[in-house]
């Protein structure tokens, strides 16, 4: 069975072993291989793919794996040659098979065509997860290895590979999201109580969920290239948004990423500029991003390095309470002009109603994931007056509940997640 689907990735990641040259594995077990190994590369490869794969010889035994580690550097293919070659070990792909989840290069960049390395090694078969989503090279990767006498599989339309094709293609929805539409791939985090509580009002301090359902949290701090906050959280909880992980460790992946606030009237800017304690302007201050609606706020702001962009709001009179947000293309191409190309909505409730309630398409985000984490306790009674409730609320929440395929749904120790993938592009 597919691990993919109902596994937390950091906890693939952690528990990732490769096995001992020369050990009998079976296909499963290499599909599962090759998705786990291609999480090496989780918030470093961005603007490419997370790619994995794993070589067996002819009588299914392991030879290797490898990943895509960094933008840059070479393909996860390109890796398991390297390796091959450096030990004088090339000869083992005689009559051997590649599972890679996504169909090898065929074009030169910075590293040679992956498909054009592999072909002409005697390699006997190279199953792919899926095809190159770029329309130009689509297909010419495994037209080249069937040229070169290699069996090139395309696993979408293998029956017994399918359930791994779906995964490879969950592992690249980044980059299948950007290269198909142009747009931002745009998640949001939520964590709330069984009864739909996401915070308390005033000074209350409160965990809704466990420590290993947050811990998950930084792990999605890793995947995203940016994580965003609106500016109520920038003054209730002075957040770090940086990645603190109880078992990933690699100070590579836990990098800190782009920080983004929402603050069209830069209520929090104004209070963080005064203070000295605000660790989105103390700590890597080069990593945020205001989005403000007025200039006058460029100069102070970026004589202390952090980076203000001035984006155009909308006034929403439908919206009640809130009255203007920010114009999402314009949300979408500042940060793409920044080389964000992921970004995950963290809250709070701000946040939320802009994104699913708010019948506005103009100032909305086209959601591509849900990440959803819950505890099994009711707080809403605690605190009648002062708990504030998840509502999707309007005509874009009824669209965007339309029942999603692949839910993926997790234990986080007594907590759960769940990950909904929407339909791309949600209308
Ligand atoms: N349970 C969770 O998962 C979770 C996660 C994060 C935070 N929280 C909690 O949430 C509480 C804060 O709630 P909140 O509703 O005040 O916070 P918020 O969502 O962080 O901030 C709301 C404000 O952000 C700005 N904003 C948000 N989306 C915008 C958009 N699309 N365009 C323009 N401006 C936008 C607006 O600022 P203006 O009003 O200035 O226009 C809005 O009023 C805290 O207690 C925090 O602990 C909970």
């Amino acid at each position: 069975m597919i691990q993919w689907f109902n596994h937390p990735k950091d906890e693939l990641l952690r528990d990732l072993a490769l096995p001992a040259t020369g050990t009998p594995v079976s296909s499963v077990a290499a599909q599962n291989l090759s998705l786990a190994v291609a999480l090496r590369g989780t918030g470093r490869v961005s603007p490419n793919p997370l790619v994995g794969a794993v070589l067996v010889d002819g009588s299914h035994r392991f030879i290797a794996a490898a990943a895509h580690e960094k933008v840059g550097e070479p393909h996860a293919e390109a890796n398991i040659l390297r390796e091959l070659r450096d030990s004088g070990k090339l000869d083992a792909l005689r009559g051997g098979r590649m599972y890679v989840t996504l169909e090898p290069c065929a074009h030169e960049g910075r590293t040679p065509a992956c498909a054009r390395s592999l072909a002409g090694l005697g390699l006997k078969e190279v199953i792919y997860g899926m095809t190159d989503p770029n329309p130009l090279v689509s297909g010419k990767g495994a037209g080249i290895l069937a040229g070169a006498g290699v069996h090139a599989v395309n696993a979408s339309t293998s029956p017994e590979y399918l359930s791994w094709s779906a995964a490879c293609a969950d592992l690249a929805s980044v980059f299948l999201h950007n290269i198909s539409t142009g747009r931002l791939f745009t998640g949001l985090k939520i964590a709330s109580s069984l009864d739909g509580v996401v915070a308390f009002q005033g000074d209350r301090r409160v965990w809704i969920t466990n420590e290993r359902a947050r811990a998950y949290g930084h792990w999605l701090r890793m995947v995203y290239d940016a994580v965003a906050v609106g500016a109520g959280t920038v003054l209730a909880d002075h957040p770090r948004l940086n990645v603190r992980h109880p078992f990933i460790a690699d100070p590579v992946m836990t990098r800190t990423p782009r920080r983004v606030v929402f603050d069209p009237d830069a209520r929090a800017l104004e209070y963080a500029l005064g203070s000295k304690s605000m660790p989105l302007v103390t700590e890597e201050p080069e990593k945020t991003i205001w989005l403000v609606a007025d200039r006058k706020w460029i100069e102070p702001a970026e004589a202390r390095g952090i980076k203000v962009v001035v984006v155009p709001v909308r006034d929403l009179p439908e919206a009640g309470a809130r009255s203007r947000a920010f114009i999402w293309d314009e949300v979408d191409g500042v940060l793409q002009g920044l080389g964000v190309r992921s970004l995950l909505l963290e809250g709070g409730p701000g946040v939320y109603s802009m994104a699913l309630g708010n019948p506005d398409p103009r100032t909305r985000p086209q959601l591509n994931r849900l990440h959803l984490f819950q505890a099994p306790v009711i707080l809403g009674g605690l605190s009648p007056a002062g708990a504030k409730a998840l509502r999707w609320n309007s005509a874009a929440s009824t669209q965007q509940m339309i029942r999603q395929d692949r839910v993926q749904l997790f234990q986080l120790d007594g907590d759960w997640g769940v990950e909904i993938p929407f339909r791309d592009p949600l209308s």
